[in-house]
């Protein structure tokens, strides 16, 4: 092990601190992060004034020498093409963020299951949250079957919004789900969500208003044998008077427009249940104005609530993050 620089950050910051070095191209991907008690300890490849600065705006944190293991190296795209890549996969799609033929190909060369890779000409916009793309290399096409938490789903990626990002975020959010409990999910896609909390047991009505995404998501839940939920083509907001105190959580997971729709969730939920509110905040102020948003729709709905938990989900573009608010609704 040999002595290099680091980054001495408190815990509950590690990971902001680790996308913003990955942001700044500093992250040493070649050393292992070490742990220590409630201290992270980041290796960097350098630090100058201006990354400093930079460091500075997202906490306190100590610059240290220590001993970080090798991280182990696969072959990576970044190695064969000797520069950064930034991609990620959807079933044997690639997505590259430009549309650079050489970048294309260290892809299919790296990985084997990848036969198409695309890039976005457009950004995710609209009402339903789709991109359009650009074909770069392999079968040219958008559809593709991609797997996650054992469940398969068919995915247009033009048609109708998916990201392998939230992964993880979904399991959270299964964790705290219980067999039988009553799921609405407010903005379901192509049901990721949805079909994940459905196969764990919860009864679930997954709603959407892109008939692309509610189409999708009647084939997914066939391919998976899911039977036990209830799809709805529709605007979710127009839904919450049917659906009143019918459910033990909300899922509402369409993080820049979600506010708009935070009073009808509240009614949604039932009294003891617990909604699940996705935005997009800034770093400087992460979970101020959604809280003040949460609050403004629970005195409209006459419900009470308290907070169970708030955080990040992931890092959605310089200083901005996809941040989560789970509450808990109280009904007289
Ligand atoms: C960010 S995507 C999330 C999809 C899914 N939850 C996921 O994790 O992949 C938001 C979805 O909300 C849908 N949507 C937008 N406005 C809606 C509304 N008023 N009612 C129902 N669905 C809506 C869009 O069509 C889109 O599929």
């Amino acid at each position: 092990m040999a002595s290099s620089r680091g980054l001495k950050v408190h815990q509950s910051r590690g990971e902001i601190f680790r996308r913003r070095l990955v942001e700044l191209e500093i992250f040493d991907r070649d050393r292992k992060i070490r742990s220590e008690d409630d201290r992270l300890y980041l290796p960097i490849l350098e630090l100058n004034a201006e990354t400093a600065a930079e460091l500075a705006k997202v906490g306190d944190f100590d610059l240290v020498e220590v001993e970080f293991e090798a991280a182990e190296r696969r072959p990576n795209v970044e190695g064969l093409l000797g520069r950064r890549a930034h991609f990620e996969v959807v079933g044997d799609v690639a997505i590259a963020d430009s549309p650079d033929e050489e970048v294309a190909s260290a892809i299919l060369a790296v990985h084997k299951n990848v036969k198409t890779v695309l890039s976005p000409k457009t950004p995710v916009e609209g009402e339903y949250r789709t991109r359009r793309f650009q074909f770069v290399a392999g079968e040219e096409k958008t559809v593709t079957l991609h797997k996650e938490h054992g469940l398969l789903y068919r995915i247009d990626l033009e048609k109708a919004y998916f990201t392998p990002r939230l992964g993880t975020e979904r399991l959270r959010v299964a964790r705290q789900i219980g067999l039988g409990e009553v799921v609405f999910d407010m903005f379901a896609g192509v049901g990721p969500f949805a079909l994940l909390l459905a196969k764990r047991g919860a009864k679930v009505i997954a709603v959407d208003k892109n008939p692309h995404a509610v189409r999708l998501l009647r084939e997914n839940a066939r391919l998976n044998r899911i039977d036990d939920v209830e799809i709805v083509e529709g605007d979710a907001g127009e839904l919450a008077e049917r659906y009143e105190r019918s459910a033990d959580h909300v899922i509402m997971n369409l993080p820049h427009t979600a506010s708009r729709f935070l009073e009808q969730a509240t009614r949604i939920a039932k009294d003891g249940g617990v909604v699940h509110y996705y935005a997009i905040a800034s770093e400087d102020d992460l979970y101020g104005r959604d809280t003040a948003f949460v609050e403004e729709a629970a005195r409209a709905a006459g419900a009470k609530i308290s907070y169970l938990h708030r955080g990040i989900v992931r890092s959605y573009a310089p200083h901005q993050y996809n941040i989560v608010i789970d509450f808990e609704v109280r009904k007289p």
